[in-house]
């Protein structure tokens, strides 16, 4: 079932979402929901509060980018109870955009590797490290689930110039071919 994406001023963006029990009723339906809404809106990941769950459940596609990133290849996958346990100190830039933030795209710094500890779809424990692209779409969904948006790591004067953009987002005064929710 394709959901509505919560925009940009929604209060549950702003929490930091809690961990699932092994008992969370429905897993497989939100997982399918999640994918079917992400696929939607022609995303490459998507959190779970993204869609009004205050959970931390995670799911990306990067498949799409495998072209122009081959690490990216057949890189579809879930990450539940997802923790970044440490990141490096080189940082790389590259653009960035989130389906709560229509029309908003935005060349953000970040380190260039994480290690995250997380659950797969069937609740099995990882802990892995990602690199390259799958970092940086790891890293924009995580910080989702800590109540931050993409736009907190630009500069102050990038902050500047596309605040008027956000008011409008806020306002709902947004053009999507997808379903939204405002606050
Ligand atoms: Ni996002």
């Amino acid at each position: 079932m394709i959901l509505p994406i919560y925009l940009y001023g929604h209060p549950i963006l702003q929490k930091v979402a809690k961990d699932i029990s092994p008992d969370y009723p429905n897993l497989s339906e939100l997982l399918a929901n999640m994918f079917e809404t992400m696929a939607n809106a022609e995303g490459v990941g998507l959190a779970a509060p993204q869609i009004g769950v205050s959970n931390r459940v995670v799911v990306i596609d990067l498949t799409s980018l495998a072209k122009d990133h081959p690490e990216c290849t057949d890189f579809k996958r879930v990450f539940i109870n997802g923790h970044i346990l440490e990141t490096s100190d080189e940082s790389c830039i590259i653009e960035e955009g989130c389906l709560s933030v229509p029309d908003i795209h935005e060349k953000i710094s970040r380190p260039k590797w994480v290690r995250l500890q997380y659950l797969d779809e069937n609740l099995q424990p990882h802990e892995d490290v990602f690199d390259g692209y799958p970092a940086r779409c790891i890293q924009h969904e995580h910080d989702h689930l800590e109540g931050i948006m993409f736009t907190e790591h630009a500069s102050g004067m990038r902050k500047q110039m596309f605040r008027a953009k956000l008011n409008r987002i806020m306002a709902g005064r947004v053009n999507c071919n997808y379903k939204v929710k405002r606050q």
